[in-house]
């Protein structure tokens, strides 16, 4: 099935970068969320991103105020999802809430959309059961910042058709991106398992007082030819998300060792979420 109307559900940290990374890429976008505030950042922030890619000379003004025209910012899911192909979820990484969100969808959009979550760890089989087209319900899980960062992994779970896969592998490519394909379920998908290795272990070296958050990120740097040590991209995606995604596997296995760190938890607390908020284990003011 061929995609040109493709709606994301959620303008925070990944919303925004790829409902606008799809419209630069030609496709017609709407991108809503329930937070105003949020909403309209994503809004100046497209207007501005554009802006400077054309100033930086990387785009030119045709593209950027074609891609301009082909986004619309939506109040409600209603207006985002009505003629959509594909609707990308990025909203909290919150099953129940997903879940809703996915019921709501499957009634008010065409039935011939897919339904792809972006969720960083939440397999697909755990939400299309919420609708009634499963066969249409799969992850297309992005990176950060989405307008960077070339990787989507697509996951078949048993319930996803071939043809959404090749649907939603289509987008990825016309998108710019290098998908990769899962031929099965699994917590966290490739980067996030990796990833995740590193982030716990890196926690693990702090909260023993082996070095300084600066230092364990210089080396990851330094030692390893990371273009990002661990704790500024704990920054940079969330300390909140990582908070979110620890306490639902906890929820999930009841094993004490998937709760979040205690350096985690206290920065949540605190509200030191990361670059979002200015603050995080780096300070952004
Ligand atoms: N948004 C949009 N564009 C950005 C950006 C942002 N937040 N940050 C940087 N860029 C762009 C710049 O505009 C620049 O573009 P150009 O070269 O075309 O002009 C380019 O990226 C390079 O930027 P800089 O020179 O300022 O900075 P760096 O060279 O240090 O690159 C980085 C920044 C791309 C973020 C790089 O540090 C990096 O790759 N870091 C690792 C990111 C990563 O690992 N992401 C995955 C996180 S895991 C995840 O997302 C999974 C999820 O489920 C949690």
């Amino acid at each position: 099935m061929e995609i040109n109307k493709i709606a994301v559900i959620g303008a925070g940290n990944m919303g925004h970068q790829i409902a606008l990374s799809a419209a630069i890429s030609g496709f017609q976008v709407t991108c809503t969320d329930t937070n105003a505030d949020i909403l309209n950042k994503a809004i100046q922030f497209a207007d501005s991103y554009l802006t400077e890619r054309v100033n930086k000379g990387k785009l030119t003004s045709e593209v950027a105020s074609q891609a301009r025209e082909h986004l619309s910012f939506v109040p409600t899911v209603e207006q985002a999802v009505a003629e959509a192909d594909l609707v990308i979820e990025a909203i909290i990484e919150k099953l129940a809430v997903k879940r809703k969100l996915f019921a709501q969808v499957n009634k008010l959009c065409p039935a011939h959309t897919i339904l792809a979550t972006n969720s960083s760890y939440i397999v697909s089989s755990k939400i299309a059961d919420a609708t009634t087209r499963p066969d249409k319900v799969c992850n297309m899980h992005f990176f950060n910042p989405a307008l960077v960062m070339k990787l989507v992994e697509v996951v078949k779970g048993p319930h996803v058709s071939d043809e959404t896969v090749d649907s939603v592998m289509n987008v990825a490519k016309k998108m710019g991106k290098t998908p990769v394909l899962l031929h099965k379920e699994i917590y966290g998908f490739l980067v996030n398992r990796l990833l995740q290795a590193t982030r716990q272990e890196a926690l693990k070296l702090l909260d023993m007082g082996v070095a300084s958050f600066e230092d364990i990120d210089t080396a990851a740097m330094n030692g390893l030819g990371y273009p990002m040590g661990p704790f500024q991209l704990l920054d940079l995606t969330g300390v909140d998300l990582a908070y979110h995604v620890g306490m639902e596997k906890y929820r999930e296995s009841g094993d004490p060792a998937d709760r979040p760190s205690p350096t985690v938890v206290e920065k949540f607390t605190k509200g030191e979420w990361g670059k979002k908020v200015g603050r995080g284990f780096y300070d952004y003011e």
